[in-house]
């Protein structure tokens, strides 16, 4: 793993975006594999100020999204379809027709996901992946169990994990209690991670991260064993290392 630790979450930000952008300057039509949570927020705002003064241009840009909450529909405020518009996709010049994200209300989730597979891997497959990271060492919404599954696939949410997220939610009763999300194995496949983390509470989860046991009750521990896996991290999340 290669681990750079910057001041706070402006220089966060900034960095990442940096990061993305090169890859899509280096190869115009990059998938990139893109994540939600509050930590991404501002590298998407850096990305958007890049995309409007010329800087890099997403025109040919692939995008798949980690997850989503299952039963929201796409224009629910606290649905990722929402919160990539919102961000994101509304401030580039992405094509519509490139954006990918878990369909939260798909009829048959269990073919959705195949579909979801199939199209990562018809794109030529994920050059760059963006994660965040749960409290409790989930990535995307492959949360801690005793196994873990390879592809998309629709999840339980953790009581942990449905508590964290109730923040953006007028309380916890609403939060979703499963969600679809790529699996490990979608992850793992990526060229490139960069996963970003910022504040003191991710700090326990980021040590564990870096150099405790690989184990499938703390899905981001499987990072270790990528061959080209950045994070970058405020001094905050850092703490413990
Ligand atoms: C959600 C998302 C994850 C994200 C995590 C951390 O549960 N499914 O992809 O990494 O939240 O969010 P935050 O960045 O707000 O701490």
């Amino acid at each position: 793993m290669k681990i750079y630790i910057v001041e706070d979450y402006q220089q966060l930000s900034a960095k990442a975006a940096s990061i993305v952008a090169s890859q899509v300057i280096l190869k115009n039509n990059a998938v990139l594999g893109l994540a939600t949570g509050s930590t991404p927020e501002g590298m998407y705002s850096q990305l958007a100020q890049m995309n409007r003064e010329g800087k890099v241009d997403f025109s040919e840009v692939v995008t798949f999204n980690l997850d989503e909450y299952l039963g929201l529909s796409p224009d629910h405020p606290q649905s990722y379809h929402y919160f990539m518009h919102h961000h994101f996709f509304n401030h580039v010049n992405v094509s519509p027709r490139n954006i990918h994200i878990p369909l939260g209300q798909a009829k048959n989730i269990a073919e959705f996901c195949l579909e979801y597979e199939q199209k990562i891997t018809e794109a030529g497959g994920i050059d760059l992946q963006v994660l965040g990271i749960g409290a409790n060492g989930h990535i995307g919404f492959n949360e801690p169990h005793t196994y873990l599954k390879l592809q998309t696939h629709a999840i339980d949410l953790t009581e942990e994990t449905i508590e964290a997220n109730s923040r953006f939610f007028f309380s916890p009763e609403e939060v979703p209690r499963q969600a679809v999300t790529m699996g490990m194995g979608s992850i793992m496949k990526a060229q490139r991670i960069l996963l970003l983390a910022s504040g003191k509470n991710k700090a326990p989860v980021i040590k564990e991260t870096v150099s405790g046991k690989i184990t499938t009750e703390l899905p981001a521990s499987f990072l270790q064993l990528h061959r080209d896996c950045t994070l970058i991290l405020d001094k905050e999340a850092a703490a413990l290392l």
